[in-house]
């Protein structure tokens, strides 16, 4: 290790007021957090200290310029109880991708990877025992300068949150297909995981939920023809026997369900092509009998399959008598609880000793 990490533990933890089988979603943290200061060019004073509020300069530039970014992650236990990552060095390179991309410092990778393996080992015993539980992890970077001023800041806070989170059983969801609203534009900022982006997508959420609908299914913003993603999620579709998936173009963001989702279709032996797909195409192949399956991927939910698409010229129906996609959400899932063989060592061991 190679970060002076200060430890400041909590007197009393509150993890036996947490009942593990009806887990709240969203509003239930671990006792700690990680946290560390940009200033002066350079990241110091890595800490992991009691979770609570951060006092925060009404000028903070993150809540006037958007200067925010954050990860999202799991931990879980393998049989012997030995908490693991799932490809925590993909989200710190997506991480310092968004901040590049919204003028914000890059946090060094090991940094980052030590930050989350000194918080889990700390919080080991707040990850959920339950088949399809996990601890979610939540990295994140703001600007908390106090300046009045369009300029990238100059200090910074990153902080690793943790919260338990239990199964999901996923339903078929609906999506609606938007074409009044749009997430991310070419040159924009859509394959950065921004605050901002999250804030735009929500009152077009709010629109497509009144409608029935589970989620926005985001079109391209030049024509509105191109299917980008859904929610919080990547998305694929299997026409013909073959998977497709839109290619990234720099308004999707590069999901690390999406990339193990390929490599395990391939392995399975399915061809996977990342491309331009029309939603033109898709309700095509919905009428002739090809659309065999679509289901979107993501951290939170692993897969959600996908019963229907809203369109503005009607419902583009989508068939579920090929399940391939439930086969690698069972294949990913018993990769990340360490109950078949991790071939493409896709897991982190926390090895330390635990707390
Ligand atoms: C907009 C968006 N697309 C896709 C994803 C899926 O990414 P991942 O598989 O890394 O969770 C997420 C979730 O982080 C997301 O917020």
């Amino acid at each position: 290790m190679s970060y002076n990490i200060q430890i400041t533990k909590v007197e009393q933890s509150r993890v036996d007021t947490l009942d593990f089988d009806n887990i709240p979603l969203g509003t239930s943290f671990t006792d700690h957090m990680f946290i560390c200061d940009y200033d002066n060019g350079e990241w110091g004073n890595p800490r992991i200290e009691p979770l609570k509020p951060i006092p925060t300069h009404p000028a903070a530039m993150a809540l006037h310029y958007g200067q925010a970014i954050f990860e999202g992650m799991k931990a879980y236990k393998d049989s012997d109880n030995i908490p693991m990552l799932f490809r925590p060095y993909q989200n710190a390179k997506r991480l310092n991708l968004s901040a590049n991309r919204m003028g914000m410092p890059n946090v060094p990778e090991e940094l980052f990877v030590e930050g989350l393996t000194e918080l889990v080992a700390l919080e080991h015993h707040w990850i959920p025992p339950q088949l399809g539980s996990a601890l979610y992890l939540r990295p994140f970077m703001y600007a908390d300068e106090a300046f009045i001023g369009m300029r990238a800041a100059t200090r910074y806070k990153f902080i690793i949150m943790a919260s338990p989170a239990g199964p999901f059983f996923s339903k078929r969801i609906k999506l609606w297909a938007e074409k009044q609203f749009i997430r991310a534009a070419q040159g924009g900022t859509g394959e950065a995981k921004a605050a901002g982006n999250y804030a735009a997508a929500i009152r077009p959420t709010e629109l497509a939920k009144a409608k029935g609908y589970d989620q926005v299914l985001w079109l391209d913003a030049a024509e509105h023809k191109y299917i980008q993603e859904v929610g919080t999620m990547n998305i694929f579709f299997k026409i013909n026997g073959e998977f497709i998936t839109p290619k990234l173009d720099g308004s999707v963001l590069d999901g690390i369900t999406r990339k193990s989702v390929i490599d395990l279709l391939q392995d399975k032996g399915y061809k996977v092509t990342e491309r331009l797909i029309a939603i033109d195409e898709i309700k095509e192949a919905s009428k002739n009998g090809t659309l065999e399956e679509a289901f979107g991927t993501g951290t939170a939910v692993g897969i959600a399959y996908i019963q229907s698409i809203g369109t503005d010229e009607g419902e583009i129906y989508i068939s579920d008598e090929s399940p391939v996609g439930i086969d690698v959400n069972d294949t990913l899932n018993a990769i990340k609880t360490g109950k078949i063989e991790d071939k493409f060592g896709w897991m982190t061991k926390i090895e330390q000793e635990l707390a």
